[in-house]
C-alpha cells in the first residue's frame, strides 16, 4: 500500500537530526494521533536554506514526508520552501494512502513554523506565510475526508 519511495524514506530517512543555532525552528503535532514533528533550518544571509534536519516522533508516513519535506527545501529560497506544500511532497513520494495524507500536511506545517520562527527572529515579513499551528488536527476537523 505504500510507494517504494515512502519505504526508501522511512526506512532511509534523510536530514534527520537537529541544528544547533538553527535561523529558524518549527514544531507542529497532531493531537488526534500524537505525533510530532520538528524541523531546523540553517538559512543564509541571502535567504537560502544551507541546511536543514528534522526529528519525527511519529508514524512511518510522518517520518517519509519529513525525509522527502527536508530534501524538497534544501538548497531553496524562503520563498520557494513555501511553495513545498504537502501536495508537492506526496507527489515526490509517488502518493500516499488517504488516511495518511494528514502526515504530510504535518510536514508542510512544520516547515511553515520553522521559516514562521526564522522572520520573527529577524524581523522580518515572510509575503504568503501566515502563522502556523501547533496542532494541526484542528484544520482537519474542518476539512472532509
Ligand atoms: Fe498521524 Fe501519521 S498517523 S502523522
Amino acid at each position: 500500500m505504500y510507494s517504494e519511495k515512502v519505504m526508501d524514506h522511512f526506512k532511509n530517512p534523510r536530514n534527520v537530526g537537529e541544528i544547533e543555532n538553527a535561523s529558524g525552528v518549527g514544531t507542529v503535532g497532531n493531537a488526534k494521533c500524537g505525533d510530532i514533528m520538528r524541523i531546523f533550518l540553517d538559512i543564509d544571509e541571502s535567504g537560502i536554506i544551507q541546511d536543514v534536519k528534522f526529528k519525527t516522533f511519529g508514524c512511518g508516513a510522518a517520518v517519509a514526508t519529513s525525509s522527502m519535506a527536508t530534501e524538497l527545501v534544501k538548497g531553496k529560497t524562503v520563498q520557494e520552501a513555501l511553495q513545498v506544500t504537502n501536495k508537492a511532497v506526496m507527489e515526490a513520494l509517488d502518493g500516499l494512502p488517504p488516511v495518511k495524507v494528514h502526515c504530510s500536511l504535518l510536514a508542510e506545517e512544520a516547515i511553515h513554523a520553522a521559516l514562521w520562527d526564522y522572520a520573527e527572529k529577524n524581523g522580518i515579513k515572510i509575503a504568503g506565510l501566515e502563522k502556523p499551528k501547533n496542532d494541526i488536527s484542528e484544520e482537519e476537523e474542518e476539512e472532509d475526508y
